[in-house]
């Protein structure tokens, strides 16, 4: 694969434009790990996303409760790979002081003495945000990781997080966000603004929105579990015609409608981590890169899914 690398933020990991994301790996809540897919999947679509060019895995502590982060441990062989888990903000995590076992958990699951991305998985209360940036500060000094991320951290969190780490003139790496062509709050919010401004990466979470931009979900046809309340009956009639724009952009060009999505997050300058449960999904999902949608096909994918998107103002 002979894909330009892209720099995350300001720091010196480079990977290529897109990654891989592994919430399913383990996690039967949401994903339903067992049903349909498993052990033997996982490996193959992380062998597959490795052939396929992808160098970029993103796991976190809480997916399958440590599952995951095991599964890459186990099957991910490629030396080269940059790996991010994440942090979580657990209310019962009263202090930034809990962040260091948190870390050397998940080093100790993933089989690593250092991680290449380490991520505070949200804002959330009781620990101020600084107070977390502070103590990945140490854990970098430390030689535990190598860059700092954040995660669903709004504009203005966003700023706070890159100005805490600036005094100890260490880069914020990336916000990871939803972004897909059915979720372009970040659009609107000023998220992307700060984060080109500050040159953070945008690393895009849900870039199929979990699964739906595939096509394969419709009225008729809902997805399973629980992301059958999330994505009701009606939004999915909705989307059809944004998944027919896909699937036209698709055909001329043969690739499939989540390719297609996957290129239109890459087009927006967000990095995509789709989630894949086996080899097939990983296959289709590396052919988002290596090609570009033009300027004419993504204003007609802007426009379509400005009529139908979830978080536009309008
Ligand atoms: N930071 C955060 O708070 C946060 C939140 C969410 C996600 N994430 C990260 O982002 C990653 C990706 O997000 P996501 O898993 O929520 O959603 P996604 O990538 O939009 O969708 C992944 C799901 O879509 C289906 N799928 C994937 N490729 C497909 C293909 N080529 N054809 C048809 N179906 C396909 C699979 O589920 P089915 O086959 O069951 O439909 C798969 O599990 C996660 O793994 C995680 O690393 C982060």
């Amino acid at each position: 694969m002979d894909e330009m690398k892209i720099t995350l933020g300001k720091t010196d990991l480079q990977i290529a434009p897109m990654g891989i994301g592994a919430w399913s790996w383990g996690d039967s809540l949401i994903w339903q790990f067992g049903k349909g897919y498993g052990e033997d999947d996982v490996r193959r679509a992380i062998e597959t996303s490795v052939a396929g060019g992808i160098d970029f895995f993103d796991t976190a502590e809480v997916y399958g409760f440590g599952r995951s982060e095991k599964f890459l441990a186990r099957f991910l062989r490629a030396p080269r790979a940059v790996i991010a888990t994440k942090c979580f903000p657990f209310p019962w995590r009263l202090s930034a002081t809990r962040l260091l076992p948190a870390l050397r958990g998940s080093l100790k699951r993933l089989g690593l003495a250092r991680v290449d991305l380490y991520q505070m998985h949200w804002a959330f209360p009781p620990v101020a945000l600084e107070s977390w940036m502070r103590a990945m500060e140490d854990a970098r000094d430390a030689g535990l990781i190598r860059a700092v991320g954040v995660s669903n951290y709004s504009a203005e969190q966003t700023r706070r997080a890159h100005r805490e780490l600036a005094r100890r003139n260490i880069p914020l790496a990336s916000n990871q966000v939803k972004y897909s062509l059915l979720s372009r709050g970040i659009e609107y919010n000023g998220v992307m603004d700060a984060c080109r401004e500050l040159g953070v990466t945008i690393i895009a979470y849900s870039p199929i929105e979990m699964g739906l931009l595939s096509g394969k979900y419709t009225p008729e046809n809902p997805p399973p579990g629980l992301r059958a309340q999330r994505y009701s009956r009606a939004l999915l009639a909705r989307i059809q015609p944004l998944i027919a724009t896909l699937r036209e952009i698709g055909n001329a060009r043969g690739k499939t409608p989540a390719q297609v999505a996957l290129n239109w997050t890459m087009c927006k300058n967000t990095v995509p981590i789709p989630g894949a449960k086996n080899a097939r999904q990983a296959q289709e999902n590396v052919g988002a890169l290596g090609w570009r949608l033009t300027a004419d096909e993504i204003a007609a994918l802007d426009e379509i899914s400005e009529r139908v998107h979830q978080n536009a103002p309008h």
